[in-house]
């Protein structure tokens, strides 16, 4: 079938949750995506920061393929050697002791937000000591709790009433937060980098403060690096850019390759709180899913990926910096590593349609933000096209 003929197919069967784009692709290979009809993309946005090691990376494409041969799926009543090694090495290279596996980023909140309830309340005996503050323009995914989490209007409209006891307040204000703490308070959860808000870096200083702000307050410190993580920052985790620890992370999307996964790490004494029966998912952590976990993870860790994220952030970041001193539409450069935001004075979407026109995938967060978060194995080559596509349509605008 072509392109059209899926398009057509898909109005009539799929829900329409999604602006999808007239894009059918239908195969991929490193930074490229060809579609239905054989055209070609240069993928910039690179499944919204999963395919962080390209489409149908070889190491996990090998995973899968054996993994599916061998076992796919048994169940979390029983031990997993693939869960069990994935969370070794995600728990060997971060502040955490223990993982419990998921299916994406939002049910990772959503354990992160139970958890963090639940051991505020055994610890410290308040069953009113249920509370989280977030930050305005934060996305924590679409389930309800973690719609409630999201600091942003357009994500929660249409369905309340939302979970009681989220509360908002600016992101890098560490003064809003502090005067935000109750004694009903439990945690604090932010993205180290907002992504979905706008790919928002915080100023240097802000975490630690937020962190003395935990502790002062018994507060468990809850990081969502659903999108950052991964080394997308050229660190493994990007709290560690900001020289603090979490006492509960949060990672999804890049974790396997492309398959579906989501984790909520923690440290042994947080982790407690979770008892037999206090939670748990059927497919989260299968050895499917695992086997790919475990094969990006020493990916990114074997094949250098984490200094080829910051170097080639730092192209990337140069060049888009060179294209904001032609085009005055172009307001600000902003991202660590391959975690990049162009801000504009326009809507980006108009972008985004004729950057689709002309074979480049790129989109756009908080209407007028064009996001870059290419593969971490992308080349130079790869941006320098990129960024002659993006100059081309700057120059007709
Ligand atoms: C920071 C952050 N948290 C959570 C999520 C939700 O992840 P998922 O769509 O896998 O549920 C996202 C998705 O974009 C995200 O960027």
């Amino acid at each position: 079938m072509n392109g059209a003929q899926w398009i057509e197919k898909s109005d009539k069967y799929i829900m329409k949750t999604y602006g999808r784009y007239p894009i059918v692709p239908v195969r991929g290979e490193g930074s490229i995506l060809w579609d239905a009809d054989g055209k070609r993309y240069l993928d910039f946005l690179a499944g919204v920061a999963v395919n962080s090691l390209g489409h149908c990376h070889p190491a996990v494409v090998k995973a899968l393929q054996e993994q599916a041969a061998t076992l796919i799926h048994c169940s979390n009543y029983y031990q997993i050697p693939n869960q069990i090694e994935l969370a070794e090495l995600l728990c060997t290279h971060s502040f955490a002791d223990k993982a419990f596996f998921c299916n994406s980023g939002a049910e990772a909140n959503e354990a992160a937000i139970k958890l963090a309830r639940k051991y505020s309340r055994d610890t410290f005996g308040n069953p009113e000591r249920y509370g989280i503050i977030t930050a305005t323009d934060s996305f924590h995914g679409r389930t309800m709790a973690t719609v409630s989490a999201t600091g942003q209007a357009k994500v929660q409209k249409f369905f309340d009433p939302l979970l009681h006891g989220f509360q908002h307040v600016p992101f890098n204000d560490a003064a809003a937060l502090a005067s935000a703490v109750t004694d009903t308070t439990c945690a604090v959860m932010l993205e180290p980098i907002q992504g979905e808000g706008g790919v928002n870096v915080p100023d240097s200083g802000y975490f630690q403060t937020v962190r003395e702000i935990c502790d002062r307050n018994n507060l468990l410190l809850i990081f969502d690096e659903v999108q950052v993580g991964m080394g997308r920052t050229g660190k493994l985790f990007a709290y560690e850019h900001f020289g603090v620890t979490p006492d509960i992370m949060t990672l999804a999307k890049a974790l396997a390759g492309g398959a579906p996964i989501g984790t909520m790490l923690a440290r042994d004494e947080v982790a407690a709180a979770f008892t037999p029966g206090t939670h748990g998912s059927t497919f989260g952590g299968n050895p499917l899913v695992t086997a790919a976990g475990i094969a990006a993870v020493r990916t990114i860790l074997q094949d250098g990926l984490l200094n080829r994220a910051e170097e080639m952030g730092e192209y990337l970041l140069g060049e888009l910096e060179g294209l904001k001193k032609r085009f005055s539409v172009i307001t600000d450069i902003r991202g660590i590593g391959l975690m990049i935001g162009m801000g504009l004075t326009v809507p980006g979407a108009d972008i985004v349609a004729k950057g689709h026109e002309r074979g480049l995938l790129l989109n756009v967060t908080h209407d007028s933000v064009l996001r870059f978060v290419p593969p971490l194995v992308v080349t130079k080559q790869e941006v320098d096209e990129m960024i002659s596509i993006l100059a081309g349509i700057f120059e007709e605008l």
